[in-house]
């Protein structure tokens, strides 16, 4: 993978060391391109040592050297990484600026692009930014989403730079085969909700970020997917046809009728097991009495339903444990009869529900085991894939 990292001048430019050597692990050559206020958040000298290379400051080339350094690198390279891209490079590329090496650049190179905007969330938000964005998206960059956290300037929301495993993995999509073109699959994700009464409700903790990485990573593998969601607050992976669902019957019915046209089904989803058996079709107030009792009924078991369907779908489970984990999926897999089973442990708060790293281990039909160590969710969704893909029928 040969990479130009432009880097422009955000604090988020002090990543870029880290960043090249993980481009490096994963197989990457990088040379690097700092704008002049990038160079004053990271040092040229680390960039150059870490890369291997020098790095490119000056928008016009050594004039004892000959040659145009831009269009030299413009052949060589085979994808453009931005980050952080600020607002103003951003707008640079949104009309052709190129007043500066990195600008310069941009215009000069003719593979794929992928820039991670950073900034604050006004900066972000404003109505100039996201114009510019979607010029850049209309031309075929693949803009990455910022990730929301506390920013430099002591803000919090959207705008921070995703972290270098999760650019990492963006930059290795773009060389990936699209092993799962012509492929289609079924994603749940998210929990249930099952009604109390017009204003409660009993569901679980999961949120939804594991099933949408699958998706989004389906998706740009060349699957057609539909997603089947529970609530949650998270935006529809781009290209992705999704159906909002509320309770474990919703989600039964929503799968099922897109289950013959599914060659792979990923119940990511937290599914209730049990639903109230009728909720009060008022609100239930306080004087009607000191205790509530509520009886419930179990709903369900979709994937039991999904594994007997003719033809059979390849299915993939998950088992969310608190305890023994591996016995637990181990017989979870055979109960429900999937092909694999992803198990994850629930009860460390570092991964697992509303995380946004995971560690699980997956288990084939065949017993083989292979554990996925602790990552970002899209890392360890593509992780996933790779062992289905392994597996599929031709
Ligand atoms: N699942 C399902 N339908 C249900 C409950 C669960 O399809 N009514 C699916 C989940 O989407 C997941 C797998 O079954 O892929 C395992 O879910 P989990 O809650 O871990 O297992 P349960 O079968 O519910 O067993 P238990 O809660 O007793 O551990």
């Amino acid at each position: 993978m040969n990479i130009v990292l432009g880097v422009s001048g955000g604090i988020a430019a002090y990543k870029a060391p880290d960043l090249v050597r993980r481009l490096q692990d994963a197989g990457a050559d990088v040379r690097v391109i700092l704008t002049p206020n990038a160079a004053r958040f990271v040092s040229p000298l680390s960039l150059a040592t870490v890369s291997g290379h020098g790095v490119i400051l000056e928008q016009w080339g050594d004039p004892d050297k000959g040659g145009v350094d831009h269009i030299e690198l413009a052949r060589w390279a085979e994808l453009l990484l931005i980050a952080p891209a600020t607002a103003n490079l951003i707008a640079k590329l949104a009309v052709g600026i190129a007043d500066d090496a990195l600008s310069t650049y941009a215009v000069a190179h003719r593979a794929g692009i992928v820039i991670a905007p950073a900034m604050n969330t006004s900066m972000l938000l404003h109505p100039t930014v996201q114009q510019n964005l979607a010029v850049l998206r209309a031309r075929g960059i693949d803009i990455m989403e910022p990730d929301e956290g506390l920013l430099a300037c002591g803000d919090e929301g959207a705008g921070r730079m995703p972290d270098p495993p999760i650019l990492v993995e963006r930059v290795q999509q773009h060389f990936r085969a699209r092993d799962l073109q012509g492929r289609s699959i079924l994603v749940t994700a998210g929990p249930t909700r099952e009604a109390i009464d017009p204003v409660r409700f009993i569901s679980n903790r999961s949120s939804g970020k594991m099933g949408y990485a699958l998706a989004e990573a389906a998706q740009r593998r060349g699957a057609a997917v539909r997603l089947v969601s529970g609530p949650t607050s998270l935006p529809s992976p781009a290209g992705v046809t999704l159906t909002r669902v509320t309770t474990a019957l919703e989600m039964r019915d929503a799968v099922l009728q897109n289950l013959a046209s599914s060659q792979i089904v990923i119940k990511a989803a937290a599914v209730a097991d049990f639903a109230p058996v009728a909720s009060s079709p008022r609100k239930i107030k306080k004087e009607d009495g000191n205790e509530l009792t509520l009886t419930f009924r179990k709903n369900p078991d979709i994937l039991t339903a999904i594994a007997s369907a003719s033809p059979r779908p390849f299915v993939v489970a998950f088992a969310a444990e608190t305890e023994a984990l591996e016995a637990n999926a181990r017989e979870k897999l055979s109960r429900k009869d999937a092909d694999l089973i992803v198990a994850n442990d629930v009860g460390d708060a570092s991964i697992g529900f509303d995380s946004d790293q995971n560690e699980v281990l997956v288990i084939a039909r065949d017993g083989t085991t292979t554990k996925i160590e602790r990552a970002p969710k899209i890392v360890i969704a593509n992780r996933i894939l790779d062992l289905v893909v392994e597996r599929l029928p031709q």
